[in-house]
């Protein structure tokens, strides 16, 4: 399997020893990995606290008041630039769109310059998605000490917050995640979302975590020890309390050989009512979106009550809110 990724930054650190400060705080958020229980628990907590029933004002506060967020984003996206912004704003920031189409990185600015310029305008934390492996750490390694880098998604590895509002949203439906079985299904190789989903399961001791895909579109074995990696689906969401659907990221395969036919892999591997009897009755369902309707997930079945995909997209907002608000408060103590 070939996977899009950029040598420039490759073999330097996933950010794991990166994000806390010295007293042990979070400074940077680059991947759930390494992060403890509490600290992913705390987050959850926090998350929590800013949500509102729907119809009501959403919470607002001044927690980022005097605090510039720039939202820099290297790949498309619509719920996860969105919602940064939107839990900046709400939260009292000055808030910057680059957009990268128009921007000097167009004429060969490199990303450290452009973070150097954005930071000597005193921008405070910087989100960034980048298709390449390695990007977030490599800022987060140069730039200034008083400023933060998030991580909105990094090639084929880590999606932290979208992970965090996965676990959130779990855990509302289902309280704890000891006697859980969650199938996540789909292309697991090329999937980030994947990856921060089942690190974070992992460190909250999740029951049973099942990988589920084509063989060609499986993790390494060693990846993440502790979750099953299976290539039936029916074996795969048996029983299973939480089933998640991916898309195939196309734009991160290389080979087409290693892509299923589409009406092949809807057929063994899209989820849909039928699918769904097998899984335990109260199970809901999940997708980090964008949908394909009709591949991964019947389109009815995005919309029914077992889908739980519109309250995942609500509570990326919350999990963005309290997020920006633990950085800014370690920045602040610094
Ligand atoms: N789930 C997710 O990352 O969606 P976007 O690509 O729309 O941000």
């Amino acid at each position: 399997m070939s996977v899009t990724t950029s040598s420039e930054f490759s073999n330097k650190s996933d950010g794991a020893d990166l994000q806390l400060d010295a007293n042990g705080q979070l400074r940077h958020l680059l991947t759930l990995r390494g992060l403890s229980r509490a600290q992913i628990t705390d987050l959850l907590d926090q998350s929590v606290e800013f949500l509102s029933p729907p119809g009501s004002p959403v919470i607002r506060s001044n927690a980022l008041q005097g605090r510039t967020i720039a939202n820099l984003f290297f790949e498309p996206s619509t719920r996860t630039r969105a919602s940064f912004q939107l839990a900046a704003t709400r939260l009292g920031a000055d808030v910057l769109n680059l957009d990268v189409n128009t921007s000097s990185r167009a004429k060969g600015e490199s990303i450290l310059d452009t973070i150097y310029t954005l930071q000597a305008m005193q921008v405070d934390i910087f989100v960034v998605r980048d298709a390449s492996t390695g990007v977030p750490a490599y800022i987060a390694d140069n730039a200034s000490e008083f400023v933060s880098i998030l991580n909105a998604g990094e090639s084929t590895v880590a999606h932290p917050t979208q992970g965090l509002l996965d676990l959130l949203t779990i855990r509302q439906h289902k309280g704890s995640f000891e006697n859980l079985a969650v199938a996540i299904v789909g292309d697991i190789a090329h999937s980030r979302v994947a990856r921060s989903a089942a690190e974070g399961l992992l460190t909250l001791g999740v029951g049973d975590l099942r990988l589920v895909s084509p063989p060609e579109l499986a993790l390494d074995s060693d990846t993440l020890p502790g979750a099953r990696l299976l290539h039936d689906l029916d074996t795969g969401i048996r029983d299973a309390d939480v089933v998640m659907a991916l898309r195939i990221q196309h734009e991160r395969i290389n080979d087409i050989d290693d892509i299923p036919g589409m009406e092949e892999y809807a057929s063994n591997f899209g989820i849909s009512h039928e699918r769904m009897k097998i899984a335990a009755p109260d199970a809901i369902v999940m997708h980090p979106g964008p949908i394909n309707r009709g591949i991964e997930i019947e389109s009815s079945l995005a919309d029914s009550a077992a889908s739980v995909i519109t309250e995942q997209v609500t509570n990326g907002v919350a999990v963005r809110m309290a997020v920006l608000s633990t950085v800014a408060k370690t920045l602040a103590a610094q």
